[in-house]
């Protein structure tokens, strides 16, 4: 046998050693050669059992390790699948995790899936400590198919070089300086906002105090109309606005099939003809046409666009189409129930406190007394109005459930050993009221606590924008925006808000409010 008839996955040794044995064995009689190859056999075979049992041993004895304490108790499981469950019942599954496991992470089910849960600075601590870099996220969100149809392959659940790529081409058109720049343009559509609300909603149910509004619904558009600002600058006239909010009509249905969608996510449903599958199509077909018409327009009338110089990258190969399409939508479309919420438990908020109401409007008044620019206002930290918007998302985090990341080497979490590659979930909402440097009034609205807390200490306790290199891409605009639109509505309106519990819809996969706001216009 010649050596370069040998495959190429063989190494050279190998080659060289196989060539050698073979000729030994053809040099010698027939029966020395059947002996020979017996014997080769049982060592081999005797070589393999071995290896096998070892296999067989060594995983055992770690898989009995794994989800094991130092003290050698194991993590519980919850047995109920939490597929949909955590979008639409997160307040009853993390109270039931906490009152069958107490103060131990646990593991739930995600359809086949194991994930692990955790919910105090500790845990999440030791869950980014050291590996953070190399964490996963799952392509599907493991949520399935048609997630990985209409999301797969956004920059939020890419990995290693390729996320580090897109992430370093979108990221540079949302940094500080260029939200900055937009402050203008986010104002002007906040002043057109405060303008017609009255007008928009007074009809619904005027007492002498002021008008009562749905809190999402007194925002709807606005977060949706800023974002897309954000992306399409002088290009989003009414015409083009007015074509991106019938996208995301179709875009909700695709949204609710994702999220909450069970046949969808089979493997051959893609291939059926249900309506499911048309809205998908409708809107992929829709949104890249949307989008490559705007560019063509920015590019004949020169006027600025950052979705026409991201769309450079898929023009130079760095990115793919589906890539750039998916991440301008996970920007827009996909993260607007979280703007909203954050706009809504900002009015929620004030609404209850008028305390901190007249706090804020001290602030604010001083602004223009005193003819602070609001782009410097906005950017200081050490004001009371700054304090109050880390207490608006300590408060009401956007997912009652993080999306599943993975650990990247075997850790001990809280003391048990995680075996790496496991999925890991965080209870935002237990972490950011119940890790003990909140105290005893964790659950309360008190923006004050932020004069005690610095940044450093809240590090683990605070899950606002993510933890680890995986952050929010829009963190900067989200800032900006939900700031701009503190002081206006703080400017404009007298906020009210009753005290009783707020509901949050189950149809959706992020916290959204339900409760009534009364509005009433300042003089
Ligand atoms: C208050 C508003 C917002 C909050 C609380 C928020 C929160 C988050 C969180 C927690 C993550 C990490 C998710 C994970 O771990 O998988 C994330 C990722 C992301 N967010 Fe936001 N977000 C907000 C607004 C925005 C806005 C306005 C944009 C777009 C302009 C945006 C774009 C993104 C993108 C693209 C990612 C994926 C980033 C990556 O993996 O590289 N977000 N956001």
């Amino acid at each position: 046998m010649n050596a370069t008839t040998v495959p190429d996955y063989l190494g050279l040794t190998t080659q060289i050693h196989l060539v050698t044995t073979r000729n030994d064995i053809f040099s010698n009689g027939p029966i020395s050669t059947l002996v020979l190859l017996l014997l080769r056999i049982r060592l081999s075979l005797i070589v393999l059992g071995v290896g096998a049992l070892f296999t067989l041993y060594s995983t055992q004895k770690t898989n009995t390790l794994h989800f094991r304490h130092f003290d050698g108790r194991k993590l519980q499981l919850l047995e109920k699948d939490t597929r949909y469950l955590r979008f639409s019942h997160g307040r009853e599954l993390s109270k039931e995790g906490e009152e069958r496991c107490g103060d131990d992470p646990y593991l739930v089910k995600n359809g086949s899936k194991l994930e692990l849960v955790l919910f105090n600075p500790t845990q999440v601590r030791d869950f980014f400590d050291k590996d953070a870099r190399d964490h996963r996220k799952k392509p599907d969100a493991n949520m399935g198919q048609y997630f990985l149809r209409s999301l797969g392959q956004c920059v939020g659940v890419q990995n290693g070089e390729r996320w580090h790529k897109t992430r370093r081409h979108l990221e540079a058109h949302f940094s500080a300086p260029e939200c900055a720049s937009m402050i203008l343009d986010f104002q002007s559509a906040l002043d057109d906002w405060a303008e017609k609300l009255p007008a928009d909603f007074a009809a619904n149910s005027t007492t002498s105090d002021g008008f009562f509004v749905d809190s999402v619904e007194a925002c709807r558009q606005l977060p949706f109309r800023m974002i897309a600002l954000s992306l399409y600058g002088d290009m989003l006239t009414e015409e083009i606005y007015e074509r991106l909010w019938d996208l995301n009509k179709i875009h909700e249905k695709v949204t609710e099939h994702t999220f909450f969608g069970t046949w969808e996510n089979m493997p051959f449903y893609r291939y059926l003809p249900t309506a499911a599958n048309r809205a998908l199509k409708d809107y992929q077909h829709g949104w890249k046409e949307f989008n490559l018409h705007v560019i063509t327009e920015a590019r004949k009338t020169g006027r600025q666009c950052r979705a026409e110089s991201m769309f450079g990258t898929v023009e130079s190969g760095e990115l793919t189409m589906d890539m750039f399409l998916q991440s301008l939508d996970e920007a827009l479309f996909t993260n607007i129930d979280v703007t909203s919420a954050q706009f809504a438990y900002s009015l929620i908020n004030i609404g209850r406190d008028p305390t901190t109401q007249e706090r804020l409007l001290a602030e604010v008044r001083s602004l223009y007394e005193e003819d602070i620019s609001v782009a410097n206002f906005v950017r200081r930290e050490d004001t009371f109005f700054h304090k109050t918007y880390l207490e608006i998302l300590r408060n009401n985090p956007p997912v009652w459930f993080s999306l599943p990341e993975t650990t990247a080497v075997e850790k001990r979490i809280d003391g048990f050993l995680i075996p790496a590659g496991t999925t890991v979930i965080i209870d935002t909402q237990r972490l950011n009221k119940t890790s003990p440097i909140w105290g005893e009034n964790g659950h309360e609205f008190c923006p004050r606590r932020w004069y005690h807390i610095t940044k450093q200490q809240a590090r683990y306790s605070f899950l606002e924008y993510g933890m680890g290199p995986r952050k929010c891409l829009g963190k900067n605009v989200a800032n900006v925006i939900i700031k701009l639109f503190l002081v206006t509505v703080i400017r404009e309106f007298e906020i009210a808000a009753g005290n009783e519990i707020t509901r949050i819809k189950r149809d959706r996969f992020t916290c959204i409010p339900e409760q009534v706001v009364m509005f009433k216009k300042r003089r």
